[in-house]
């Protein structure tokens, strides 16, 4: 974990998304770090330093001319004792200050004498985000070496305002920190990857479709750990219900013809992981009205037509990547229908699962998988698909380094 024993001094300003901090609290110290809380005396207005110590358990800094604190360890210390300096919410009246270099207060004064790296999650209104003044703050911070995490789009906590402007996810922060403090090899820097995840659904009517199980949580894993190696990713998701990965470049589509145009449409890339359960077969001509249940007809036949073949088409394209891997989700012979795929694909790497229902694997958070190659197979344990993602990115970085040299 990239967090563990990481001692990140966190400053509160004072904005409403003052109350995610609390919760940005706990997902920092649940991955190890340590974190120290910083309070202007805005955010005082909005969380109390009771919580904010309490979650943190910490003192909790507050004041530039406390003669305890500043006996004890010192704005300059404060600044200087930690990895990382994280601004969550950071207030356009407090990036203001960053800019400009003033130092009135506690916050602004250990962020003027910060010698660590800087991260800012703000978090304001959409007009005051779109101000001449902020853009110019953060164009000014940008400048000078600071690194942001968002704003997010969406609505704010003030009823009836919507859009850019809302502070990033407690989680998409975290995610932001560790890949900041992330000092660990990455031997696809430099590389681009697309990767497909999750479902198609093929429409039969306008509110009907056709499904598959897949959750998405494998193809989401890999993207990431793809991510967390230096790869620049775009992540093709059908419709699932979990989030999109930080750090990746995701794409939402439905069906699998939206899915193979979006894959084509990126093209080239180094790397393609094709793991999507993409539908085989569509309704051959869906309804543009609910088809409607007629009282003594027979139920209506569901002609089907063949979908692209997302996997053959990118293996055999004139972009083809360097290194295009399948999935081959199986319920019998699972090592056989690897091995005919890799050849019918042009495929370099095939990662089979057995998804009988009885391995739980669709749809699960646990795989376990054989890579199939032209060099042979290789069996792999029963992992997380988290662990699996990360061995299955190693696997590609090494094998792409032997094939085009890294
Ligand atoms: C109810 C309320 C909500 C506010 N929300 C925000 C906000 O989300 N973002 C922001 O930049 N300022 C917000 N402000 C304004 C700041 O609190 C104000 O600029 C303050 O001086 C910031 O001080 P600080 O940056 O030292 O904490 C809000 C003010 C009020 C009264």
């Amino acid at each position: 974990m990239t967090l563990s024993g990481k001692r990140i001094l966190l400053i509160i300003s004072g904005g409403i998304a003052a109350y995610k901090s609390l919760d940005l609290i706990r997902r920092l110290r649940e991955r190890g770090a340590g974190v120290r809380p910083l309070m202007t005396a805005g955010a005082q207005q909005f969380v109390t330093p009771l919580a904010v110590g309490a979650l943190a358990a910490d003192h909790v800094f507050t004041d530039l001319f406390s003669r305890e604190d500043e006996q004890d360890v010192g704005h300059i210390r404060l600044a200087r004792d930690c990895d990382l300096i994280l601004v969550a919410p950071a207030t356009a009246e407090l990036m203001a200050k960053m800019a400009n270099g003033l130092a009135d207060d506690l916050a602004s004064t250990v962020l003027l004498a910060a010698a660590k790296p800087v991260l800012v999650a703000p978090a304001m209104n959409p007009v005051m985000w779109g101000a001449a003044a902020t853009r110019r703050n953060v164009a000014t911070l940008k400048g000078d070496g600071i690194r942001f995490i968002g704003p997010a789009a969406g609505e704010m906590a003030e009823s009836g305002e919507a859009g850019i402007g809302r502070m990033a996810e407690p989680l998409d922060i975290v995610a932001a920190a560790e890949r900041l403090l992330d000092d660990g090899p990455k031997p696809l820097a430099g590389r681009t990857a697309i990767v497909t995840s999750g479902p198609t659904h093929e429409p039969i009517d306008p509110v009907r479709y056709i499904a598959n199980r897949s959750s998405g949580r494998q193809g989401h894993a890999i993207a990431a750990a793809l991510a967390a190696l230096g790869a620049e990713v775009t992540l093709v998701s059908g419709p699932v219900t979990i989030p999109d990965p930080a750090g990746v470049t995701t794409v939402h589509v439905e069906r699998a013809e939206e899915m193979r145009d979006v894959v084509i449409s990126r093209l080239p890339v180094d790397i393609a992981v094709m793991v999507a359960a993409v539908a085989d077969w569509r309704v051959a001509s869906s309804s543009g009205q609910k088809i409607k249940k007629q009282p003594g007809e027979a139920p209506p036949p569901l002609l089907l037509t063949e979908n692209p073949d997302i996997l053959k088409t990118v293996g055999h394209h004139e972009n083809r990547p360097a290194l295009v891997v399948g999935f081959a989700a199986e319920t019998q012979s699972v090592e056989e229908n690897g091995r005919a795929k890799l050849e019918r694909k042009g495929a370099d790497m095939i990662v089979a699962n057995d998804v009988s229902p009885e391995t739980g694997i669709m749809g699960g958070s646990r795989n376990r998988v054989k890579i199939i190659s032209r060099d042979g197979v290789a069996d792999w344990p029963d992992l997380p698909k988290d662990a699996v993602a990360e061995r299955l990115a190693a696997l590609i970085a090494e094998t792409l380094g032997a094939k085009i040299g890294a």
